[in-house]
């Protein structure tokens, strides 16, 4: 049956304090816990602790043994009589690490011979380590401590502050954690093994001295340095923009190649996920140093947003991963360029947020029911959930919005929080309701935002009709208005803003108008020309506009709308235009208007090299998909690449070489804005060249690929030469290969290339892949990169005519959630959007989840998303 978010009550039994004492072992570890608990006078439930995989050795409940007919185990848990408040209950479990291959709980990462231990509790990974009431309303003080063999686990590291270390008989020794703010159990960490460190020291605002310890084995540890800089840098943006300071005297990092998510942020003890942690210029792209600092912020930030204040139950979840993620966007933001940074998050956003919000896996930010939560960390719980959180500063201004969190963050301090808790915090700070926001939380759908303005020459007016449409669905068949606020210019012909003069306001060239209603008119006076609305700037809501644009409107706004988010949107609708033309074969125009107005951009020295890129790049092809009523993968994929060799044959063979010439010659090593721009431009301006001329783009990439100074150029002329060239690209493969045989993380890039490959032989290519002997299932980056990458991001491949491709899939999902149910669960999505697939792969892939999803055994994590795949 289904967790209800409208069954919520406070738990019957706390426990104030815990103490966990580890005897560590790769095979068997012996968990003993001690807990004072505490009762609820207003409740009479019986004591009820969560425990899943725990083999019970001893129970005792004040210092007396129970006898067996005084507890029973139970779904799931364990029941105890006896118990009063003020009780201490011990119970000594067994789990064992080494067997352990769903890396929830306490696991082993790397081979048994020289891996190490470390735990993942989030969301309920913690019953996989003792009896506890596993939820996180309970918040408790911990103190831990870890026994093991000194030379097999010479370092030990628990959340909070060290509490004392030494040696015991027989080469074993003992490390004690304290911390001093009590938490929830999901935040509960410890890492055991050989691990090297860097080390730094920090001093906080407030006057704290914080040791950074990242920790990584002695392969990786030279590749945590730009991590380290991320870290300090994310401390002090922390302080100064929020007034939030570290609290504890340490604070650990830990990498590990084997995890389900991209990292976590342990009370003190934040454990990562490489692929989000190392970085190194000649094994990293551009990419992965900027995912590297945000996601080290991320985790860092959650200190405040999720730790000290924590979340009431899972369906609040969005109340810290929503609002991390906004302050992780704007921390990257501040660090890097602020419309790159949100064209990057849009973009992220309409590809992975927007058509989970429109098929059958739709669900609101916050949920109204789940049956295993690990399927809720979703793209509409953190990235809707922050934009959510976007709309709210964006309405509050700065310096209301840090008003607004001041307050939240002062009146939630060590608590358990809601969503509530939070529009009211922000809203009282300000003296203003953010109840009418509430809505966005609770209901699923992206909604269409309708525009369209009428110009009176006589009265010098402009009558802007904003109109908002949800359409039904995620079980709500009558979807409610929702507050949207649109950020707006108004541009002369000449392209240069005009004055708004709204309902008494004063001229300014930007306002916000709030949609509340299905409907409503705005209305500009004294507006001296028919004027081009440049609407949703910045993305102000997370909508779809429909507006009835020309393309010469489109294209003026491409040319000189100031706001450069605004001025990528106008080229993305452009090119949607003239998607559309191509595919009906109507109206060349379009395509020209597209063509034109970048050639023209494609000239501009004085547009910068990375926007450019962006410019160049047309929406992607699940973004295309996401506008056809019924999908032909391999129709649209064809259809994009045409679209940009289109744009390739206008701007010109002869000037895409000579730009990628002059973008060559500047080529270093170095990882400043600039040189990353640059060479984002040289690596679309090759695949552009690529489409119109092979055989000089591969001539240019074989050059790059043997020269290249980092991993950005020589995974950039790989990929040209893996596509369009079969002699050199199967030598540089195998080069690739060889070079990066002992780097796990540039092995999982190799993998991923060629999982993307197009065409026939793609099916063949992953399981030829699959048989090499670096590929396994049990990685789980190591299987995202071959099997997940081969379905989002090969259309051809994976949506095969005659269904290969699901099955062979299909197989794979299933032998995967054997083994780890939490990353099946997460491939499986690859799934989404099948209802809408033309007829013929439409039914291969309906046969395809109707067999797996009637497998016997299957995980919950893996039938939740089945059941709901092919629920009508
Ligand atoms: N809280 C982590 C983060 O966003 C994610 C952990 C999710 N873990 C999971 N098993 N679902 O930073
Ligand atoms: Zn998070």
């Amino acid at each position: 049956l289904p967790i209800r978010l409208a069954d919520y009550r406070a738990p019957a039994w706390r426990v104030e304090r815990v103490e966990l004492d580890f005897e560590l072992g790769i095979d068997a570890t012996e968990v003993t816990a001690k807990l004072l608990l505490r009762r609820d006078p207003a409740q009479h439930a019986p004591l009820r602790l969560d425990g899943e995989n725990l083999e019970l050795l001893a129970i005792a409940l004040d210092g007396q043994p129970l006898p067996a007919t005084a507890y029973r185990t139970i779904e799931g848990g364990l029941e105890v009589d006896g118990a009063r408040d003020g009780s201490v209950l011990e119970t000594r479990v067994r789990v064992l690490p080494a067997a352990n291959t769903a890396l929830e709980g306490l696991y082993l990462s790397g081979p048994r011979e020289t891996g190490f231990l470390l735990t993942q509790c989030e969301a309920q990974g913690f019953r996989h380590i003792t009896y506890f009431p596993d939820r996180p309303d309970v918040q408790s003080s911990y103190t831990v401590t870890l026994r093991a063999d000194r030379a097999r686990f010479p370092v030990l590291l628990a959340g909070g502050n060290p509490d004392g270390a030494g040696e015991l008989p027989g080469g074993r020794h003992w490390a004690r954690f304290a911390d001093p703010h009590p938490r929830p159990s999901y935040l509960f960490a410890l890492v055991a093994g050989r691990l090297e460190k860097i080390e730094r020291d920090y001093r906080t605002a407030d006057g704290r001295d914080v040791q950074l310890k990242i920790w990584a084995e002695a392969d990786a540890i030279a590749s945590c340095h730009y991590a380290m800089d991320a870290l300090e840098r994310s401390m002090r943006w922390d302080e100064q923009a929020y007034g939030r300071n570290y609290d504890l005297d340490v604070f650990h990092v830990v990498a590990t190649h084997d995890f389900n998510m991209g990292a976590m942020e342990n009370k003190g003890l934040n454990i990562f996920n490489t692929k989000c942690l190392l970085a190194d210029p000649d094994s990293s792209t551009d990419d992965e140093y900027r995912r590297v600092e945000a996601v080290v912020a991320h985790e860092y930030f959650h200190n405040w947003s999720g730790n000290r204040v924590t979340c009431r139950d899972w369906f609040q979840l969005s109340l810290k991963e929503g609002f991390t993620v906004f302050r992780e966007q704007s921390f990257s933001a501040d660090m890097n360029s602020a419309p790159l940074k949100r064209i990057e998050d849009v973009a992220l956003l309409r590809r992975a947020q927007f058509p989970e919000d429109a098929g059958p896996l739709a669900h609101p930010v916050r949920p109204a029911e789940y049956r295993e939560i690990n399927n809720f960390y979703t793209a509409t719980v953190y990235e809707k959930g922050a934009e959510l959180v976007r709309m709210l500063a964006g309405r509050l201004g700065a310096e209301g919005f840090r008003r607004g969190t001041d307050l939240y963050f002062s009146r939630n301090d060590g608590r358990a929080a809601t969503i509530e808790d939070f529009l009211a915090a922000l809203g009282e700070a300000n003296g203003i309701d953010l109840t009418p926001y509430l809505a966005w939380y609770g209901q699923a759908g992206t909604p269409r935002l309708k525009a369209h303005g009428e110009y009176d020459a006589a009265r010098r007016e402009y009558a802007l009709t904003l109109a908002q449409y949800t359409p039904p669905g995620a079980g709500q068949p009558h979807k409610q208005a929702l507050p949207i606020p649109v950020k707006l210019a108004l541009f002369g012909a000449d392209g240069r803003m005009l004055p708004l003069h709204l309902d008494g306001q004063t001229a300014a060239t930007e306002a916000v108008v709030v949609l509340t209603e299905a409907e409503q008119h705005f209305v500009f006076r004294d507006v001296a020309e028919r004027p081009v609305p440049s609407l949703l700037r910045g993305f102000s809501a997370p909508v779809i506009l429909e507006c009835d644009y020309t393309p010469a409107e489109l294209a003026l706004l491409l040319g000189h709308d100031p706001d450069g988010f605004n001025r990528w949107e106008a080229g993305q609708q452009l090119a949607l235009r003239a998607c559309d033309a191509l595919r009906d074969d109507a109206d060349p125009q379009a395509v020209a208007a597209w063509c034109d107005a970048l050639a023209a951009l494609f000239d501009d020295a004085q547009l910068d090299a990375a926007l450019l890129a962006d410019l160049l790049t047309p929406p992607g092809e699940i973004e295309l998909a996401e506008r056809e009523s019924v999908v032909d993968p391999a129709r649209i994929h064809a259809l994009r690449q045409q679209l940009q060799r289109r744009l390739a044959a206008r701007i010109g063979g002869g000037k895409l070489d000579a730009r990628y010439r002059a973008l060559a010659a500047q080529s270093t090593a170095a990882l400043d804005a600039a040189s990353q721009a640059s060479r984002r431009l040289k690596q679309r301006v090759l695949h552009l060249l690529a489409l119109l001329d092979p055989a000089s783009a591969c001539d240019h990439a074989a050059t790059q690929y043997r020269d290249a100074p980092g991993m950005t150029d020589r995974l950039g002329a790989l990929a040209v030469l893996a596509r369009h060239d079969g002699v050199r690209g199967t030598e540089s493969l195998a080069h690739y290969r060889a070079r990066y045989a002992n780097d796990p993380l540039a092995l999982d890039k190799w993998f991923a290339l060629q999982a993307q490959l197009p065409g026939e032989g793609a099916l063949a290519r992953v399981q030829a892949l699959e048989a090499d002997p670096a590929f396994t299932l049990k990685n789980p980056n190591r299987a995202r990169a071959l099997l997940g990458t081969f379905a989002s991001g090969n259309p051809t491949g994976f949506h095969r005519a005659d269904g290969a491709g699901y099955r062979l899939y299909a197989e794979r999902l299933l032998a995967l959630d054997a083994l780890n149910p939490q990353i099946a669960a997460r491939l499986a999505t690859a799934f989404n959007g099948w209802q809408r697939l033309e007829p013929r792969r439409r039914e291969a892939a309906h046969a395809v989840l109707a067999t797996l999803s009637a497998h016997d055994g299957l995980s919950r994590n893996l039938a939740e998303i089945l059941g709901n795949m092919l629920k009508a």
